[in-house]
């Protein structure tokens, strides 16, 4: 029996994953179809987690109560996280991933009939957080406690740059890579003619860099700016006399998507519940105590998910979600909402200038960009490139799925 082995994108978003036949996808449908990087726990310990759509699901159909996790890649180099209690069980980091991995694994191995112990996973070149060896060390434990024997590691920018053909474009070439948690770059240099395996090798890699940043943050510090004013951000209480500010870490906390499902255990709804007695905005409390009662948080990030996607087909976008103690509408319009992401822009624009010089080019050797990772669709990152590139032509198709099979191309000639 051939060993086959697994090309596999672990997203902050979406997991998505790759089986080759020497030079041949295998065709294996839904299975390596992009899916949500969920989890979703039952209160009732006796039910198997869900992962996937199946998790996500099972959270919007209100029809079970449980624990939603998303983003948890994000968690990966978060020191301070080392555990946590989901309904009495304790999970590291490793062990959340690994569920999902293992689902993965379990799926292609069933669909095939054939055992999957090797496996080619993507890491971003800079983890959201930073801290890189952390993060890397505890994807391994995950990989290998999903029962993978062999695992590899490939810069997710450089997986996409190995999923195109050289043929395609010619000389040197930038593949942006902007996801959920991390936004990578690499310049890769193009053969002049086709390879053996008519992709481009390793060795065409001339330079990466990134940072952990991406979409996610977006939407998180579209949160924080424009929602969590109306749920007490800025507001004071009193206690023993004196007036204080609400605790800045409640909000901050409550904007990173992939924290929301652990502030009630870690004690931020009892701290929203003592405040809301002495509040200066009460009804805006009451309104957090809901959300964080119910678990809720991720509408909300969703909602704001939503207004970025929705932006480009309106002219505006609503932000709207109603709750048993209130509602929640903001408006914003595509000018302001192209303002609020130039922090992100100016990023992605620095890091492009700095890696394009580290490799001893200008800006203009650039003959063609490669854009993936979900977050590349956002038209001010496309102008943006424009800008850069000006004669450069732009690739942007399979945004959601190249990485993977960039993965699998790999998995399957080493
Ligand atoms: N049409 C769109 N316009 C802008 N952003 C979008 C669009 N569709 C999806 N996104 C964003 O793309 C991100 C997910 O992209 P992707 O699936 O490539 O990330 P990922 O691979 O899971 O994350 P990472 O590579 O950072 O670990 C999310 O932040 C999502 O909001
Ligand atoms: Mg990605």
């Amino acid at each position: 029996m051939k060993t086959l082995s697994l090309g596999l994108d672990f997203g902050t978003s979406n997991t998505a994953c790759s089986l080759f036949d020497g030079s041949k996808e295998i065709d294996l449908g839904r299975i390596c179809a992009p899916s949500p990087s969920a989890l979703y726990f039952f209160s009732e310990s006796d039910k198997a987690p869900l992962s996937g759509r199946g998790a996500v699901s099972e959270y919007y159909s209100g029809k079970s109560k449980g624990r939603l996790l998303l983003g948890i890649k994000s968690l990966l180099s978060d020191a301070s996280f080392e555990e946590t209690t989901i309904f009495g069980e304790e999970y590291t980091c490793s062990q959340l991933i690994s569920i999902l991995l293992h689902r993965v694994r379990a799926d292609v191995e069933a669909k095939t009939g054939q055992p999957i112990e090797r496996v080619v996973l993507g890491r971003p070149v800079r983890f959201a957080g930073d801290n890189d060896e952390l993060a890397l060390e505890r994807l391994k434990l995950a990989a290998r406690l999903a029962g993978f024997k062999k695992i590899d590691f490939e810069f997710e920018p450089v997986a996409a740059a190995l999923s195109v053909d050289g043929l395609d474009y010619g000389g040197i070439g930038v593949v942006c890579d902007l996801g959920g948690g991390t936004s990578d770059f690499t310049v890769v240099k193009m053969p002049s003619g086709p390879s053996v395996s008519g992709a481009l090798e390793r060795e065409e890699v001339l330079g990466t860099a990134g940072f952990g940043e991406a979409g996610n943050r977006i939407d998180g510090d579209f949160v924080y700016e424009k929602i969590c004013p109306l749920l007490g951000r800025d507001s004071t209480f009193s206690s023993w006399g004196t007036t204080k500010n609400m605790p800045p870490q409640i909000h901050v906390r409550f904007s990173d998507k992939e924290r929301v499902p652990f502030l009630k255990s870690e004690g931020m709804l009892d701290l929203v519940k003592r405040i809301a007695h002495t509040s200066d905005s009460p009804d805006q409390l009451r309104l957090m105590e809901e959300i964080l009662e119910r678990n809720l948080g991720h509408r909300i990030h969703k909602s704001a998910e939503s207004v970025k996607i929705g932006i480009e087909t309106e002219g505006a976008a609503e932000f709207h979600e109603h709750f048993n103690s209130g509602s929640i509408d903001v408006g914003i319009s595509k000018g302001d909402y192209y303002k609020f992401i130039e922090g992100y822009t100016k990023k992605v624009r620095s890091s492009l200038e700095n890696l394009v010089d580290d490799c001893g080019l200008q800006l203009s050797d650039i003959d063609s960009v490669l854009m993936t990772g979900g977050t590349s669709l956002l038209r001010p990152v496309n102008v943006l490139m424009s800008e850069l590139f000006p004669s450069a032509h732009v690739i942007g198709d399979r945004v959601f799925d190249r990485v993977a099979y960039g993965l699998g191309r790999i998995a399957s000639n080493s």
